[in-house]
């Protein structure tokens, strides 16, 4: 117990310089060859092993899981009783590590949070304006969706990835996330791939994963929804991908936009056949 208290308590201090460096504005993505950073990497991910046997994420499943089976909303149904996530009304177990996939009732292709959103709003009668207002996690608040996608994705843990390709819409929203990967434009003429499209690269103490290589892509998909050492807080892939649009100076999409359904396929396609862990801890 005392060890854990220790490991806690630096992980709680190599937090807070997370923090500080997040506040800073992002320079110029530039490879750094020098690797000088390459012990912070190390460090933090023995902190996270540690971590991740008394996983925070676990608390965000309780509470997904009792919004899950409550009857609620305008029509009072649970999501358990009427949302089908791709394996059937209420089946959980595979269902997020084979999302994003195509849905004939929406006739379009879904990823997890969306694909809930999309529950919340038809079964349970829900407002989607309402859903979006304030979507991401911030100090003690923690949107429903959330919760709940982090309940979702708790079912697969250590299952491998297999988003299916067979519908021709879901070749072409791999597609779209694809050409949106490599799309550069904004005051930097940046595109997802500048940063995340070769080896080696960094921002501060960050490697960026190669998200076009299967290895990459494992990265940016494994440990989400995660909960987040810099601030504390429980985040799903709708925020991660919203703040790399941020940091590439692009208008923000909208909240479970279809263009990050595009996004996720591209990246967890790429990542098919290799073992989620379950939601996880990220700085
Ligand atoms: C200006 C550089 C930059 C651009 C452009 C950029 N990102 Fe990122 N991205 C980052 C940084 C920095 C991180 C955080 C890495 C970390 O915390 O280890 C990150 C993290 C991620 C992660 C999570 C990786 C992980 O280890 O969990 C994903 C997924 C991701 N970005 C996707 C994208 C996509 C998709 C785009 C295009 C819309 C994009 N990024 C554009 C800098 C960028």
């Amino acid at each position: 117990m005392k060890k854990r208290i220790g490991a806690l308590m630096a992980v709680m201090a190599m937090s807070a310089a997370f923090a500080a460096h997040a506040q800073q504005p992002v320079k110029k993505a530039a490879p750094n060859a020098a690797g000088a950073t390459d012990a912070t990497t190390a460090d933090f991910e023995k902190f996270r092993d540690v971590l991740e046997e008394d996983n925070p994420a676990e608390l965000f499943e309780a509470r997904g899981e009792e919004l899950w089976k409550a009857k609620r909303g305008p029509h009072n149904v649970s999501l358990a009783e009427t949302c089908d996530l791709g394996l059937g009304v209420g089946k959980l177990k595979g269902a997020y590590v084979q999302l994003p996939r195509y849905f004939a009732d929406a006739d379009a292709v879904m990823d997890a949070e969306r694909r809930i959103a999309y529950c919340m709003v038809k079964h349970q009668g829900f407002k989607a304006e309402d859903l979006a207002k304030k979507p991401f996690s911030s100090g003690n608040y923690t949107p429903e969706l959330v919760s709940l996608t982090t309940y979702v994705a708790g079912h697969s843990r250590k299952m491998k990835f297999a988003v299916p390709q067979k519908h021709p819409k879901e070749k072409e929203t791999y597609q779209i996330g694809k050409e949106i990967f490599a799309y550069r434009a904004g005051p930097w003429d940046f595109s997802c791939s500048t940063c995340h499209g070769q080896e080696g690269m960094r921002i501060r103490t960050q490697n960026l994963p190669n998200l076009s290589t299967s290895e990459g892509a494992l990265r940016a998909v494994q440990g989400w929804p995660g909960y987040r050492m810099t601030g504390g807080v429980m985040h799903t892939l709708q925020w991660r991908l919203n703040d790399c649009f941020r940091q590439q100076r692009f208008p923000e999409p909208n909240y479970v936009s279809p263009s990050l359904t595009a996004l996720l396929s591209y990246m967890t396609v790429n990542a098919n056949g290799q073992m989620y862990k379950g939601p996880g801890i990220k700085r």
